[in-house]
């Protein structure tokens, strides 16, 4: 029997978006299981805890009965090696992720040659997407609905709370 191939989708995740989950869809149809790896990075400030980041992930991605929701620190290709897979799974929006996905492809070719970096394009309506424009459009009273899942959504009203008027 053939042994199952497992990628992982490593990210900050902070929080997923919309964007986030049409990746690990995708990628989830392709192989036999997927593993979304939420990065611990005591050094990088994050608006949620690796824990909130995970249940947020493991809400929005229920739906996919291959998915696993997991936590990392230290090295990604270290935890690839952990995990038994050799496929790192990235998404890419516009030719400005490309090199800076470009660096982080060769850079885990430099310290793990037999691990791959496989990039799944996004939709376009996702092309400028991300957890950062999400929190800041949120943070000054934008529409945010739209983008992030619904728990994502209620985590952020708890967390950023503003006055009624502001919400939309
Ligand atoms: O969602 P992000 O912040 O773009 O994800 C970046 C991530 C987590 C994939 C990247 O920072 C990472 O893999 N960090 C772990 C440390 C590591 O392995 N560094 C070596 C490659 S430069």
């Amino acid at each position: 029997m053939r042994r199952p191939i497992k990628a992982v989708y490593p990210g900050s995740f902070d929080p997923i978006t919309n964007g986030h989950i049409y990746i690990a869809e995708r990628a989830a149809a392709l192989f036999d299981e997927l593993v979304v790896s939420v990065l611990l990075n005591p050094q990088k400030q994050s608006a949620f805890t690796v824990e909130e980041r995970q249940a947020m992930a493991r809400e929005a991605l229920s739906h996919l009965p291959n998915v696993k929701i997991s936590s990392f620190n230290g090295l990604l290709v270290d935890f690839l090696r952990q995990e038994r897979s050799r496929i790192i799974i990235r998404g890419l929006r516009a030719l400005s992720d490309f090199e800076y996905e470009f660096q982080l492809a060769l850079m885990n070719r430099q310290l793990a040659p037999d691990i791959e970096t496989l990039f799944i394009v996004t939709d376009a309506k996702y092309s400028y997407l991300s957890s950062s424009a999400v929190k800041e459009i949120f943070n000054f009273g934008g529409p945010v609905q739209e983008m992030v899942p619904p728990g994502v959504y209620r985590r952020l009203r708890e967390r950023f709370p503003r006055p009624i008027q502001s919400q939309r």
